[in-house]
C-alpha cells in the first residue's frame, strides 16, 4: 500500500491524477433523488465506448471500397473470427445510442435541465445530437447496400434544393454527380475518425459544464443553495461510490435488453438493419420504397409534409436548430414537471404523441391522408416550442420545496 500511495504522490507531483478523481468523481455532490431517468447519461457514455471500441475492430477488415465493401461485410459476418457479433454490436449499438439519448433528452424537458445555469451543458448536448446524427448517416452508407445508397442519394440530393448554390453544393459533398466510390471513402473518413474526434471532444465538453454547475435533479432544486458548515451541499453525495454503483445497475439491466436484441433479433424486424440492405447497392435500380432507419424518420416525416422542397428543407432544418433555443422559449422559472401547471404538460404530451407519430409516418410510404397527418403532427411540433413563450408564462406553477423529496 504504501509502494502505491508512493507511486500515487509521484504522479500528483506531475499531473492532477488525484485532483481529478476528487473534483470529479469522489467529491463531485450530486443530489441525492435521482431517479430512473437519470441513468442515460451514463448509459450513452457506455454505448459510445461500445461503438468505438467494435468500430475500432470493425474498421480492421472492413474495405472502403465501392467494389468490395459489401462483400467486406459479408466476409466480416461469415469468416472474421466473432465477426458476426461485433458487426451485430455495432449496428444494434447505433440504434441504442438514438434510444438512449432521446431518453436523456426527455429527461431534460421533464425536469427543465435545459434552463438557467444549465444553458451551454444543453447546448453542448444538441451539438452532440447534431454530431450524433452525422456520425449515423455517414456510417449508414459503408455497407453499401441498396439502401445505403439511395437513402444517401436522396439526403445528398435535399442540398440540391437550395437555391443558386444547391447543385454545386450536393456535387461537391459527394465527389461525383452520383453517390460513388470517391464518396465512400470520403464517408468512410469522417465515420471513422472525424466525427468521433469532434464527438469524444464534445462530451468531455458536456461534462465539464455539467460539473460546473451542478446536476439539476427531479425536483428541480439547486442543491448548492443549502450547504452545510463544510460547503457541502446538504442534498448532495458524493458520485462515487454512491452514483458509480446505481449506474452499474442501469448498465447491467441495459446490457441485458441489448444482449436480447444482439444475439435474438439482430435485425429487429428491418427497423435496426432494413431488409433492402442485405442487397448491394445498384445505381440503375432505385428501391421502390426509400426511408431511413428509425431513429431518423420523424424528420423524414417533417420533410416529406411540406410540399415544396426547398421549404420542406429549411422545415427539417428547423425541427432539429429550434431544439438549441429551448432555454430562451420556456419562460417558467420552475424547472421540474412536477410543480408546473398544466399548460407545459398538455403540451409535452401532445409534442411526444406528435414525435412518435412523425416517426412512425417517415417509414411508411406517402399517402395523401398520411400526409395530412404529417402536417398536423409537424405542426403540433413546432406549436410546442413556437406557443411556448407564450404558454409557459400563463402557468400556474405549485410551490418548489426548499430541499428535494425523497
Ligand atoms: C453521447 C451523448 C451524450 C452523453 C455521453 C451524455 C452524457 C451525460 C452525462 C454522463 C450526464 C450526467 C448524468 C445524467 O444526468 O444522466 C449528462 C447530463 C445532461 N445531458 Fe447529456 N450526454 C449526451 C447527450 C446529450 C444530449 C443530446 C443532450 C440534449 C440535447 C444532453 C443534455 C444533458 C443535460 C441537460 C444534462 C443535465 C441533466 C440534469 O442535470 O438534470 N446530453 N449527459
Amino acid at each position: 500500500m504504501s509502494v502505491m500511495n508512493s507511486v500515487m504522490g509521484w504522479v500528483d507531483d506531475r499531473f492532477p491524477a488525484s485532483k481529478m478523481w476528487k473534483e470529479h468523481l469522489s467529491e463531485y455532490y450530486a443530489p441525492k433523488n435521482f431517479n430512473f431517468w437519470y441513468f442515460f447519461g451514463s448509459l450513452a457514455l457506455l454505448v459510445l465506448v461500445i461503438q468505438i471500441v467494435t468500430g475500432i475492430f470493425l474498421t480492421m477488415s472492413y474495405k472502403p471500397d465501392a467494389t468490395l465493401a459489401f462483400s467486406s461485410v459479408e466476409y466480416i459476418m461469415r469468416d472474421v473470427n466473432w465477426g458476426w457479433l461485433i458487426r451485430y454490436i455495432h449496428s444494434t449499438g447505433a440504434s441504442a445510442f438514438f434510444v438512449v439519448v432521446y431518453l436523456h433528452m426527455f429527461r431534460g424537458l421533464i425536469y427543465g435541465s435545459y434552463k438557467q445555469p444549465r444553458e451551454l451543458l444543453w447546448i453542448f448536448g444538441m451539438l452532440i445530437y447534431l454530431a450524433l446524427m452525422a456520425e449515423a448517416f455517414f456510417g449508414y452508407l459503408l455497407p453499401w447496400g441498396q439502401m445505403s445508397y439511395w437513402g444517401a442519394q436522396v439526403i445528398v440530393s435535399l442540398f440540391g434544393a437550395i437555391p443558386i448554390v444547391g447543385d454545386e453544393l450536393s456535387l461537391w459533398i459527394r465527389g461525383d454527380f452520383v453517390i460513388s466510390d470517391v464518396t465512400l471513402n470520403r464517408f468512410f473518413a469522417f465515420h471513422v475518425i472525424a466525427v468521433p474526434l469532434v464527438l469524444v471532444a464534445l462530451v468531455a465538453a458536456h461534462i465539464l459544464a455539467l460539473h460546473e454547475v451542478g446536476s439539476n435533479n427531479p425536483d428541480g432544486v439547486e442543491i448548492k443553495k443549502n450547504k452545510d458548515e463544510n460547503g457541502i451541499p446538504k442534498d448532495g453525495i458524493p458520485f462515487h461510490p454512491y452514483y458509480t454503483v446505481k449506474d452499474i445497475v442501469g448498465v447491467v439491466v441495459f446490457l441485458m435488453f441489448f444482449s436480447i436484441v444482439v444475439f435474438f433479433m439482430p435485425e429487429m424486424g428491418g427497423y435496426f438493419l432494413e431488409h433492402a440492405n442485405f442487397e448491394p447497392a445498384d445505381p440503375l435500380k432505385t428501391p421502390l420504397h426509400i426511408a431511413p432507419v428509425w431513429y431518423f424518420t420523424p424528420f423524414y416525416a417533417i420533410l416529406r409534409a411540406i410540399p415544396d422542397k426547398f421549404l420542406g428543407v429549411v422545415t427539417m432544418g428547423a425541427a432539429v436548430v429550434i431544439l438549441f433555443f429551448l432555454p430562451w422559449l420556456d419562460r417558467n422559472p420552475v424547472k421540474s414537471i412536477r410543480y408546473r401547471g398544466w399548460q407545459f404538460k398538455a403540451m409535452l404530451t401532445l409534442f411526444v404523441i406528435a414525435f412518435v407519430v412523425l416517426g412512425y409516418l417517415g417509414m411508411e410510404a406517402p399517402s395523401p391522408v398520411k400526409t395530412f397527418i404529417a402536417q398536423v403532427a409537424t405542426a403540433i411540433y413546432f406549436a410546442f416550442f413556437l406557443l411556448m413563450p407564450i404558454y409557459t408564462k400563463m402557468e400556474k406553477n405549485k410551490p418548489v420545496p426548499e430541499r428535494v423529496t425523497q
